[in-house]
């Protein structure tokens, strides 16, 4: 379980990238409001990275002065004893200390007596746009006391990519209690269900585990739609002798882990699926070997095509006409933490400490074949490290899991 600390060293890791008179603005984000009044809320990731809390119209401040001393300051919403009839208890100044640590905080309705004091050396100032903010009244007062806002959304998603021993830890969690739902799923996977069913099943049972929300919406898309990259639908029946893809993670404590798994819904491939299965899993497996420090994601991106071609071959599979790029036309992977796609580019360097997916897929509508194989990668000098490891793949363990004869 993350603790404060964690929170408390990570903003000092951000007082360390930012010049000395620097401002920084981070907003928690506002609830979704919804017809049934029932609002949605999605916590803004940098504001947990940097605080822990999660809850809606809270406002981060860091002041770096002039002699590099990192003032901290939070405005969260006046209580209101009405309101928490509808949507529920919301912290307390005392609260949000406790959770904290930080000294300066006061009801937002305070910003118009405190913000002029800081910003009285007129210092660079930086907000959060990874959020539509500029709506807010409140960020828009900012514009009283300057017009030039830099983006702070870059400079903490450099530091959200390499992970400390606790954010491994969570996201190895994650990956364990995915990996469990999956064998659970495994074993009760039949045709004639519908998609959901599964996709029900896969998120009770992690958060039977106690992981407290899905990574995103599970993506369970069986025969046709396994070539739909993001099939969230989930509303088709699943059909005897189709493949079924999973796409899934559980979020622990904030933290994601991201899986891809295709299996035989009966629980035999046929002969075609067979040999699509064993050329993608070969590839996926020679792949992770190449997760080495130094080494980019677009490189990594060519050579699965490259193995993926050979593989496909090898298994005595004709490839497109057009290229490979007709079977597998997404990225081999990405940076996940907080967020599933946590800050990353194709043009990312691997470095020790970042936390990478590797999902290859392949992909073919006419063969009614759609097929990924995701696990997610601690990148460690030469030696990769898989995270999710134990979750079946292999074509005898999947067999074995969904109670079929082996091969
Ligand atoms: N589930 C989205 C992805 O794998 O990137
Ligand atoms: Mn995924
Ligand atoms: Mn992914």
């Amino acid at each position: 379980m993350l603790n404060k600390n964690f929170f408390t060293k990570n903003r000092k890791k951000l007082q360390d990238k930012l010049e000395n008179n620097s401002i920084v603005f981070v907003y928690s984000g506002m609830e979704i409001p919804q017809e049934s009044n029932v609002n949605l809320f999605f916590p803004n990731s940098n504001y947990y990275y940097l605080t822990g809390l999660d809850e809606p119209d809270q406002l981060l401040v860091l002041l770096k002065d002039q002699d590099g001393i990192l003032n901290e300051f939070l405005f969260i919403p006046q209580k209101n004893p009405n309101l928490e009839k509808w949507h529920g208890y919301k912290m307390s100044i005392e609260d949000a200390k406790d959770k904290t640590d930080i000294d300066n905080i006061f009801y937002v309705n305070d910003k118009d007596e405190i913000l002029p004091k800081l910003f009285k050396e007129n210092p660079t100032t930086y907000i959060d746009e990874s959020l539509q903010i500029y709506e807010k009244d409140w960020i828009n007062g900012l514009k009283e006391f300057t017009n030039e806002f830099k983006n702070i959304d870059p400079i903490i998603g450099e530091l959200r990519l390499i992970k400390e021993a606790e954010e491994i830890e969570e996201i190895r969690q994650a990956g364990k209690i995915t990996g469990e739902a999956i064998l659970e799923v495994m074993k009760s996977l039949k045709p004639d269900e519908f998609e959901y069913v599964p996709a029900s099943l896969f998120e009770y049972q992690v958060k039977k585990r106690g992981a407290q929300d899905l990574s995103f919406p599970t993506i369970a898309a069986s025969g046709k739609n396994g070539v739909i990259l993001h099939y969230v639908k989930n509303n088709n029946k699943i059909n005897d002798g189709d493949l079924i893809l999973f796409d899934l993670g559980a979020k622990l404590n904030g933290y994601c882990a991201d899986v891809s798994r295709t299996f035989p819904v009966n629980g035999k491939f046929t002969k075609t699926q067979l040999k699509f299965y064993k050329a993608l899993l070969k590839t996926q497996k020679e792949l992770i070997k190449e997760y080495k420090r130094g080494v980019s994601l677009r490189y990594l991106q060519e050579l699965t095509k490259k193995h993926l071609e050979k593989n496909l071959k090898e298994q005595g599979i004709v490839i497109p006409k057009s290229g490979i790029d007709e079977w597998y036309y997404h990225s081999i992977g990405h940076s996940l933490g907080i967020d599933t796609h946590d800050n990353s580019n194709r043009d990312l360097i691997l470095e020790n400490g970042m936390i990478i997916t590797c999902e290859p897929g392949v992909y073919s509508k006419e063969d009614n074949i759609g097929i990924r194989i995701e696990d997610d990668i601690l990148i460690n000098d030469n030696n990769p490290i898989v995270l999710t490891d134990g979750i079946p793949k292999e074509i005898n363990d999947i067999y074995k899991y969904m109670n079929q004869v082996e091969e």
